[in-house]
């Protein structure tokens, strides 16, 4: 079943100061993973799922995203004059058939400041939220995440469906935390807790990444004050949205499928790492590079 939900946010504009110095002059969402940065992945995993328009929440230091996907005609005539045919191979992405939007976030109030920008641009429709920071990796067939988020935002007429995966008991503290009302792959949520503690956390399923919204989302978020660090929540609005006794779902990524979060240096590294591994072209020779590499260290 191809969903109806058409359009969705990439809200970019944070400061990533976790990823300082790489990030002072350049987005992170603009980090290359293997060799495409960070958004192209999120980019095109969206119009894969039958997004046609794409609204950006930019801000400061963010230009260079809007000329990723620009179309460079120089930049292709100099390399069709020197038939490169495989760096015009490259440049493939630019025809992504998806209409791209921008708005500035004017200052940086936090995820669900970011997704209220998106009010008018949405048109009082559904509504996909796909973070720029990550990268959704599937190693299974079937639908993706999006595409399951979608389904279940339709068939059970949500206010909202958020991917969930569960992460170590140890860190639930980095991640928004559900409370799920039942078991199972799909659940309705109870309650959602931003950043718990081990102790008071309610379960282990982590928010991850990739939302549907209804239009109501937008009135939650004016309804809710600044939270933890004086930013305004999305967890905070969604929990709202629960305490109103509106349907949320959590859905939970399958065994195949992980979040590659580039929000932090060792997860940076770590999904670099995977991927230049596993890279059709350049993956055998790093691995060679890399076995000779951890010989040597251990040595
Ligand atoms: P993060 O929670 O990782 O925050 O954002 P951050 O500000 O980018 O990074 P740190 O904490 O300073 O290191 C998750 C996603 O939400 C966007 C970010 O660009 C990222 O894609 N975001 C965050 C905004 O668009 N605006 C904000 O005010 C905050």
């Amino acid at each position: 079943m191809s969903s109806r939900i058409t359009q969705a946010v990439i809200p970019v504009a944070g400061l990533g100061t976790r990823m300082l110095p790489a990030t002072k002059s350049q987005p992170k969402e603009m980090l290359p993973i293997g060799t495409k940065p960070v958004v192209q992945y999120v980019v095109e995993e969206l119009e894969s799922c039958g997004v046609t328009r794409v609204l950006f929440v930019t801000g400061k230091t963010k230009s260079s995203i809007e000329n990723h996907f620009d179309a460079d005609i120089e930049l292709r005539r100099a390399l069709e004059i020197s038939g490169k045919q495989d760096l015009l191979d490259a440049l493939k992405f630019e025809s992504i058939g998806a209409s791209f939007y921008y708005i500035r976030q004017r200052a940086q109030r936090g995820l669900g400041d970011a997704v209220s920008y998106a009010e008018d641009f949405t048109r009082n429709e559904p509504f996909i939220v796909g973070l720029g920071d990550s990268i959704m990796i599937k190693e299974n067939g079937g639908p993706g995440i999006v595409q399951r988020l979608c389904e279940t935002f339709e068939t059970r007429d949500a206010a909202a469906a958020i991917a969930f995966q569960e992460v170590p008991r140890e860190n639930v503290s980095k991640y928004g935390i559900a409370m799920p009302a039942q078991e199972g792959d799909v659940f309705r949520l109870e309650d959602i807790v931003e950043k718990p503690s081990v102790a008071d956390a309610p379960s282990n399923l982590a928010v991850t990444a990739r939302y549907v919204f209804g239009p109501e989302i937008f009135q939650a978020l004016r309804e809710i004050p600044p939270g933890k660090g004086g930013e305004i929540q999305l967890t905070d609005a969604v929990r709202l949205l629960i305490r109103k006794g509106r349907p949320v779902y959590g859905v939970k990524l399958s065994p195949g499928e992980r979040r590659l979060d580039i929000g932090n240096f060792t997860s940076y590294f770590k999904g670099f790492i995977e991927v230049v591994l596993k890279d059709p072209v350049y993956g055998a020779e790093m691995r060679r590079y890399a076995a000779g590499l951890l010989k040597q260290l251990e040595g």
